[in-house]
């Protein structure tokens, strides 16, 4: 297969396993472009991309931006709480005042779960969804497994846990769709009040201890509590939380194996993990953001095939 089976990127639940094959072996190429002293190539210089950011974000935005840059698309930038979204415009008028200037692609982070989803049926751009809400962060998802591939050689078989806020997570949903086409076994792990009622239709193994949960995996992804997505206090206190689903370097130790850490940032340090394991010989998070560039990179790249006047 050479071609993506989808216009758009809108969730890791809407491709397939071979979708997800062609966007690693892509990236395969992408990573080894920006290793080279000149870490860019011409293949996008017909295509505009516009990154749409309706909620904060750093290492997307950033990486996006790069992976446009690498390809050498032309690059516009919109973050809603500097436009005329602050003056009541609304999200289908802002967008098509963007397309007007002759926009291909649209990557969008949206607070609202379905925001890519209903974009992609209003406007004749491909969309990528960047985050929507608690829904899909699906080049998360991706470059979470090409991570966990480079690392241990393979994604299918291998045991993962999700610990931490599965309810407010984009992250955690993605990563389930995304870990399970490629074959590994995968748990979440966290207080009962952050697993949604969901899950079970997911076939998905809750664990309440994180011991035990860490025992059973040879992947720990550590998610962030997400405040601001909550309205109501869902666990007693932060210290609490940490006590009961915090890693930190004795619990890492006492285990007897290695596990391989990951976390999609932003980090809480002291809070979901501790700094020496963030920063320990164990941990992939700087590997995570340096392969969401070859990851974007990729997506666009076969996204932007499928678009009519391009030719590569
Ligand atoms: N992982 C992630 O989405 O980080 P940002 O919110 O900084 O983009």
């Amino acid at each position: 297969m050479s071609e993506l089976s989808v216009n758009h990127l809108l969730g890791i639940k809407y491709i397939t396993e071979a979708d997800i094959q062609l966007i690693f072996e892509t990236a395969d190429h992408f990573k080894e472009v920006i290793n080279r002293p000149i870490k860019k190539v011409p293949s996008l210089r017909d295509i505009t991309i516009a990154n749409l950011f309706f909620e904060n974000s750093t290492r997307t935005k950033l990486s996006f931006e790069l992976a446009e840059k690498r390809l050498s698309a032309d690059v516009i930038n919109f973050a809603s709480s500097s436009s005329s979204v602050t003056k009541g415009e609304t999200l289908i008028d802002t967008v098509n005042n963007i397309l007007s200037m002759k926009v291909d692609m649209v990557v969008m982070r949206h607070p609202n779960p379905g925001a890519g989803v209903f974009l992609s049926k209003h406007v004749d751009a491909s969309i990528i969804n960047a985050g929507d809400g608690a829904h899909e962060h699906p080049t998360q998802a991706l470059l979470d497994s090409y991570s966990i591939r480079e690392k241990l050689g393979d994604v299918a078989g291998k045991k993962v846990v999700i610990v931490g806020d599965i309810l407010h997570s984009r992250v955690a949903l993605s990563n389930i769709f995304a870990l399970q086409k490629l074959g590994a076994k995968v748990k979440v792990c966290g207080p009962k009040t952050l697993i949604p009622k969901y899950i079970n239709q997911l076939d998905v193994d809750v664990e309440t201890n994180l011991r035990k949960a860490l025992e059973w995996c040879d992947v720990a992804n550590m998610l962030r509590v997400q405040n601001e997505r909550m309205d109501i206090s869902y666990f007693p206190t932060t210290r609490e939380y940490t006590q009961q689903f915090g890693l930190n370097k004795k619990l890492l130790d006492s285990l007897n194996k290695e596990i391989v850490i990951m976390h999609p940032g932003p980090i809480n340090r002291g809070v979901e993990i501790t700094s020496d394991v963030a920063d320990s010989k164990q941990s992939i998070i700087l590997e995570q953001v340096q392969n969401g560039v070859a990851i974007r990179m990729a997506v666009i790249y076969l996204l932007a095939s499928k678009i009519k006047h391009h030719e590569d």
